[in-house]
């Protein structure tokens, strides 16, 4: 585990391996433009965040008219990110939530950035993220009961199966701890989905200083066209044991997941 400054998390060799295809409840299925099976995915997703980390943060400030973090921070206050908390960030990228995060819980607390890309980590540590981890939300490093928060913003659709990461998300919560889960839903109406497939999937691209950085907004883009819908996220929350389950919804897209570990 990379972790410099405060390193008191024992490391858990005991993870559960992802359920085979059959069994899988994946957050999408496979996109054969980009990829043709699993192991393909997971390739694919590292190599599009590796190559794009440098001009990620750049974009999302874009695209998001630049209230991107002023957002998440919004949304990490609700949460209820308290001074002292260990939170575990989930899918962190370049470390905006972590970052954001790092601020709330003070020099009592601890925030550990976990992703699978190198890239990404890499930026967030320069960016001033203090506790990074190599990892997948499918098989967290960690005992149990280790946090008392876990935020995973916009990466829940570059895991491979919902149940698992959901279940890992249980383990490394003590009771009484919550999760936070902020995705993009695909709107309701035709008008509103046609508008945003435009946004992102021609507009957005177009933001990007690199062939792999256009390509990867695409793949943003057709991630969240084919997700599966806000009642199967809440179902898999459900049957990982999390209680209080429930979304909420902003500006009709931004969706606000949150459970909690019933205490003992
Ligand atoms: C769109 S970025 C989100 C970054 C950041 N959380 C934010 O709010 O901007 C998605 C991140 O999920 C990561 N990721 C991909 N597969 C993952 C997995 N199986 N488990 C956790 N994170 C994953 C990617 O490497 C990428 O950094």
């Amino acid at each position: 585990m990379v972790c410099y400054e405060v390193d008191p998390l024992r490391m858990n060799t005991d993870s559960p391996s992802v359920a085979t295809p059959e069994f899988r409840r994946a957050p999408h299925p496979i996109l054969p433009a980009y990829f043709s099976d699993e192991p393909g995915r997971i390739e694919r997703v590292r190599q599009l965040f590796d190559s794009a980390a440098s001009d990620y943060d750049r974009i999302n400030r874009l695209m998001s008219f630049g209230s991107g973090a002023f957002y998440r921070g919004d949304a990490l206050r609700r949460f209820g990110i308290s001074p002292g908390d260990r939170v575990l960030d989930v899918g962190s990228g370049t470390g905006v939530i972590a970052k954001l995060a790092q601020a709330l819980v003070g020099n009592e607390g601890l925030v550990v950035a976990l992703d699978p890309s190198a890239g990404m980590l890499a930026q967030a540590r320069s960016s001033g993220v203090r506790c990074i981890v190599p990892g997948r939300g499918e098989r967290l490093p960690f005992a149990d009961a280790t946090f008392d928060r876990l935020t995973m913003g916009y990466a829940l659709r570059h895991v491979a199966d919902l149940d698992t990461a959901f279940a890992e998300y249980r383990r490394v919560l003590r009771p009484g701890g919550r999760v936070l889960l902020l995705e993009i839903t695909r709107p309701r109406s035709d008008t509103g989905m046609r508008a945003l497939r435009w946004y992102m999937h021609k507009l957005v691209p177009r933001f990007a200083r690199s062939g792999d950085a256009a390509e990867l907004m695409r793949y943003y883009w057709e991630t969240i066209e084919h997700c599966v819908p806000p009642e199967t996220i809440l179902a898999s929350l459900s049957a990982a044991g999390f209680a209080t389950v429930r979304r909420e919804v902003r500006l009709s897209i931004f969706s606000e997941y949150s459970a909690s570990v019933t205490a003992a």
